[in-house]
């Protein structure tokens, strides 16, 4: 597989990394409107357009900020390349169905990069939920205290704003947590959210909570903050009436389940890296996630994280801000 990536700044040296690391598998080229390329690969072709990169390829991987990512997809779907975009799909739903009906049309593969999904002890309690392991559940509390200082939201025009980044920490940090608390527990039917802004100079929260009523009962409760000093990691908590669960940063910390033995997983992901950090240097959810995304488009099946369940995530974090 030959990527084009389309952005060259933090997120485009993960893929570097992560592509060098399997078998046949190689970046050929990159798209930027500045003529940068990214820090770990100075050698690859460099254009201001996708249409213009000369080196034959097979596919692009859109590393621009959020409300940018369905202009590299709809491009690259006119082309007929297959589409790899980061999180979140994008941060309207009239985008998102864009991108969606160009690839549908071009019958190109649409894959977003959720890679919490492919986390050992994420794809097992998945499994267990939908085998009904768990009995009636009735809470999921999801607690998303990150931070990020004003540096970060100063290192890019766009960070922090409605415009490009679509929200703060519920749109740019939580999607992925709230991603996969939607897959395993779906839409809930009723959501109620306060948010504000309390600790950066930006347009968008950087805190906030919502309140979940689902059409089974269960009661569910998110936050999402980049202003929890120092940085805490992920925490998800399930109650079941067997029991409960709970995970840090993806892995499971405590198990009580009755009749059901704890599947947790040796993990090598590096735990806490994104509770301060925009930074991705443990490559290895991103791996998984290529890995995937090359088996779909050569087996013509669909990816781990496919464009409709992306949507939902996105369609969700709107309903959060009411707008
Ligand atoms: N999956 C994860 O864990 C993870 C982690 C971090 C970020 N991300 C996602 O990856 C995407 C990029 O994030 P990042 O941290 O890499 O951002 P970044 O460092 O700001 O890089 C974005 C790149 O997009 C290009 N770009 C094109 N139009 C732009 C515009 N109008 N304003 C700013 N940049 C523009 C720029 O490259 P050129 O100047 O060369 O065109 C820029 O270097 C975001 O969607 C973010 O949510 C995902």
């Amino acid at each position: 597989m030959r990527y084009v990536l389309i952005g060259t700044g933090n997120i485009s040296n993960t893929y570097v990394a992560a592509i060098g690391k399997i078998d046949g598998c190689e970046v050929v080229g990159c798209v930027s409107r500045s003529g940068n390329r990214p820090k770990s690969a100075p050698q690859i072709e460099c254009k201001p357009t996708l249409a213009e990169i000369e080196t034959p390829f097979d596919a692009v991987i859109i590393t621009t900020p959020n409300g940018l990512h369905h202009e590299g997809a709809i491009e690259a779907a006119r082309l007929g390349k297959h589409v790899l975009t980061e999180k979140p799909l994008d941060i309207s739903l009239a985008a998102m169905d864009r991108m969606i009906a160009a690839c549908e049309t071009a019958d190109v593969t649409l894959a977003v990069a959720y890679q919490r999904r492919t986390n050992p002890d994420n794809l097992a309690l998945k499994q267990l939920i939908d085998q009904g392991a768990f009995g009636r559940i009735y809470a999921a509390d999801l607690s998303c205290k990150f931070w990020r200082d004003q540096a970060y939201y100063d290192s890019g025009a766009y960070r922090g704003g409605w415009e490009i980044d679509g929200g703060g920490p519920f749109m740019q940090q939580a999607c992925h947590n709230i991603d996969f608390y939607l897959w395993l527990f779906g839409m809930p039917e009723q959501v109620n959210s306060h948010y504000g802004t309390f600790m950066h100079a930006i347009e968008v929260e950087d805190h906030g909570a919502a309140l979940l009523k689902y059409a089974n009962g269960m009661i569910g409760t998110i936050v999402a903050s980049t202003a929890t000093k120092p940085g805490f990691p992920a925490r998800l908590e399930v109650h079941s009436e067997k029991g409960a669960f709970i995970t840090l940063d993806d892995a499971i910390s405590f198990w009580d389940i009755e009749g059901v033995p704890n599947p947790a997983r040796p993990t090598t992901t590096n735990r806490g890296e994104g509770a301060s950090s925009a930074a991705v240097t443990d490559t290895a959810r991103h791996e998984d996630i290529l890995r995937d995304f090359e088996a779909a488009v050569r087996d013509g099946r669909p990816p781990l994280v496919d464009a409709h369940s992306a949507r939902q995530t996105t369609e969700f974090i709107l309903q959060i801000y009411g707008r």
